[in-house]
Parts: structure tokens; C-alpha cells; sequence
């Protein structure tokens, strides 16, 4: 069978690598040998053995009968998504580990695969070589999943361990992530959380059958988050974590993105560094969790190939995903429930009885000098802003949400 690769980054050269390396075990499981026949890039690589294969002209991968599958590491919404859309259009598979278009356009694409009788697969686009997307689409069909909570970002969560383990501040272990060549090319869509919201966006779409718009998931990132956060966070036997979620509570959906304040003993605490871990909640099959590298070379090719393999498998026919284009209006983010932890600039002694008058019974927390810290009752984001908001003369310190 004869593929082309569109894009030789990172990626790419992973995929080059796995389908060479595994060749005889992939033949055997694909059902017949896996042959790249093009690959697309703008650069010539000059000397390079895969050189004669790299052409330049996405016309002429697109208008070969002979390649059947289209394979895409270049990222980026634009030209993936109209080389997406060409591809099956005329009835070749296309696999991809671009979360940003699947976040944007999975609906449609797959829609497309299925009009034309051919697959549109993207295990890598979340997770990277967890498989994540084939177990919801395939494993876990006779469940009806109500939550999906999960360290979906490997930069941000390598971050946060450095933080926690060495006392280093943010930017500091930023600029190491950076060097290590964790964080992408612009570090934003990794710290403001932006990277996790596209892929908890692709798990709520598959997990509940419709449209999540990623542009609807309220996203914050770990920017904020201080050494002294991560103190308390030590002190009180918790640990700070960003994480994605997606529930489903009565009958309305809520997602979110944001550093959570999770107990030792919760099963994502010792997801540590650069790993991802996706905890799965269905009504028959209890909860279940996937743990592995979320990035990198090997462990997202791993992905790739394994979805070139099951386009190879399913030749002719299509695999149902359960991802219609219908939008999911989200709860309003002000009715969600949460815990907050709170730390006050203690500028009066009055604090605590003010505290308590505003925010009712807390739990006090041991502060350090200067400070007031306390956790609060379970109430709703807007009830909890509207007290904030009654104790605006001390200043807020930092505010995270708590898993109690
Ligand atoms: N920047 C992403 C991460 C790469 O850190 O998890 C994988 O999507």
C-alpha cells in the first residue's frame, strides 16, 4: 500500500522512522507491505536518502490513484485542512496528529471519510502515543462515558512537576522546557492552556457524540501558578495539576481547563514530567485510565502508523465514530460548582471574622507570613466570585480550585 507524508518535522521524521524500523511486523498486521511513495515538505533535504520522495506540489500526491492513504505532521489549521478535505474527497484515508484541526473541523471530516468510504483516524492528536481516541471510539462503546479528566499537556505538566520537586519559579522551568524542546514554538498554547483545550474539546465530542466548540471551553493555564502555590500545596498533602475535563452532570455537559488542587491519593497525582495520564469515567465499566508519553517523536509516530495500519485494515469501508456535527451548548460557567483555595494579603487583623461573614464557614489553612489562606465551601463559580468580589480590600493572592 502507498502513502505520502505531508510535512518531515518532528513528526514526520518519526513516522519515516517507525515505518522502516517495524516494516515486517507492520506488513503483517496492516496485511500487506506500507511503502511511503511521497513526502510533502517545502525544504529539499539535500543528501538525505529520503530526498527522491519529497516533491513539493500537494496536486500530485492527491491526483495518484496509487496512494491510498495521506498522512499529515505538519500542524497548523491551514493547508492541512484543505488537504484533508481533497484527500478524502477522493476516497484516500487521511491520518493526522493535528489536534487544532481535528478540534476545528473533526466533525466535518469524518463526515466526509464516511461519504466517501474511506477513514479519517487521529489517536495522535490527543495524548500522542496513549491510545486514547480508538479506546473511546471502539472499547468503551457499550459505556455511557459521564466524565473524562486527564493531564492532556506534557510541557505544562513537566513544568509543574520541576516546580513542585526543585522550588524553582515558572519562568524559570519554562525557559529549561523550552531548551529541552518540550514546549512548542510559541510556549502560549502549552501555558495558557490552550493545547489542552483542543484536545479535551476531540475527548467531549467522542465521549458524548456531538460538536464541543473548544472556543467554549473556559481555559486557564499554570502561568500564574507560584512556587509559594505549590508550598501550601505540599503542606496541605495535594498537588497542582492542569487539568482537562469534560462531565456530564443530569442532563447538561461542562468542560474546563484549569490548575486543580488534587489529593495525593487521586490517581493523576503521580502522573509526573512530560507524561499524560486520561482517566475515564462510563455507567457499566467504572473508571478506567490511560497513562503514557503525551509528546514527542516516537510515541506520537506511534499513533500515526498505527492509524495508517487500520486505514490499511478497513480498505472500503468505514469506521463509524460517534461525532456528529451538532453543536453541544455547554453549562454556563458560572452555574458550574467548585472549591476554591484562597490566600489574602492579611493587611488587618479583622481578616478572619470577615472572611467568615462573607464566605460562611472555611477551612483555615496554615499561612505563610503576611497571608490569610483558607478553602471554601462547594458553591457555584458566580456565588463564589460575588463573595470575592465583598473582599476586594484585601488582595487575592492566588485562588485555585480544590479537588476535596
Ligand atoms: N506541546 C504538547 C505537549 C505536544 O506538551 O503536550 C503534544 O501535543
Amino acid at each position: 500500500m502507498k502513502i505520502a507524508l505531508l510535512g518531515l518535522g518532528t513528526v514526520g521524521r518519526g513516522v519515516v522512522e517507525v515505518i522502516n524500523e517495524n516494516k515486517e511486523s507492520i506488513a503483517k498486521r496492516a496485511g500487506q507491505e506500507v511503502e511511503i511513495k511521497y513526502i510533502l515538505d517545502i525544504r529539499d533535504f539535500e543528501g538525505d536518502p529520503i530526498s527522491t520522495l519529497v516533491v513539493k506540489d500537494f496536486e500530485i500526491i492527491v491526483s495518484d490513484e496509487e496512494v491510498e492513504i495521506v498522512v499529515e505532521a505538519m500542524g497548523g489549521v491551514e493547508p492541512a485542512y484543505t488537504f484533508a478535505k481533497a484527500s478524502l474527497s477522493k476516497g484516500k484515508s487521511f491520518v493526522t496528529s493535528n489536534k487544532e484541526l481535528v478540534a476545528l473541523h473533526g466533525a466535518e471530516l469524518l463526515e466526509t471519510a464516511r461519504k466517501n468510504k474511506v477513514n479519517f483516524l487521529f489517536e495522535a492528536s490527543v495524548g500522542g502515543g496513549i491510545p486514547i481516541i480508538r479506546p473511546l471510539n471502539q472499547s468503551l462503546t457499550a459505556d455511557e462515558i459521564y466524565e473524562i479528566t486527564g493531564i492532556l499537556n506534557g510541557t505544562t505538566n513537566f513544568i509543574l512537576t520541576q516546580m513542585k520537586e526543585k522550588g524553582s519559579a515558572f519562568e524559570e522551568v519554562l525557559k529549561e522546557a523550552q531548551a529541552l524542546g518540550y514546549a512548542e514554538k510559541n510556549p502560549e498554547a502549552d501555558v495558557e492552556g490552550h493545547d489542552a483545550c483542543r484536545k479535551i474539546a476531540i475527548l467531549s465530542s467522542l465521549a458524548f457524540g456531538e460538536h464541543v466548540n473548544y472556543q467554549d471551553i473556559p481555559t486557564e493555564g499554570i502561568t500564574k501558578v507560584t512556587k509559594e502555590d505549590m508550598f501550601y500545596a505540599e503542606s496541605m498533602g495535594y498537588v497542582i495539576k492542569l487539568l482537562a475535563t469534560c462531565q456530564k452532570q443530569d442532563d447538561s455537559i461542562f468542560a474546563r481547563v484549569s490548575p486543580m488542587l488534587i489529593p495525593l491519593t487521586h490517581p493523576l497525582a503521580m502522573v509526573n514530567d512530560v507524561f499524560n495520564a486520561i482517566f475515564v469515567k462510563g455507567n457499566v465499566i467504572g473508571e478506567v485510565m490511560f497513562y503514557g508519553r503525551g509528546a514527542g517523536k516516537l510515541p506520537t509516530a506511534s499513533a500515526v502508523v498505527a492509524d495508517v495500519v487500520d486505514a490499511a485494515k478497513h480498505k472500503g469501508t468505514n469506521i463509524i465514530s460517534f461525532w456528529n456535527r451538532e453543536k453541544i451548548e455547554l453549562k454556563d460557567k458560572g452555574q458550574v460548582k467548585a472549591t476554591y483555595f484562597v490566600r489574602l494579603e492579611k493587611n488587618a487583623e479583622s481578616i478572619a471574622q470577615r472572611v467568615k461573614e462573607v464566605f460562611g464557614e472555611v477551612e483555615e489553612v496554615k499561612p505563610l507570613e503576611g497571608e490569610y489562606a483558607f478553602i471554601t465551601q462547594t458553591e457555584t463559580e458566580i456565588h463564589f466570585a460575588q463573595r470575592l468580589e465583598r473582599v476586594s480590600d484585601f488582595k487575592v493572592i492566588s485562588k485555585i480550585r480544590i479537588e476535596k
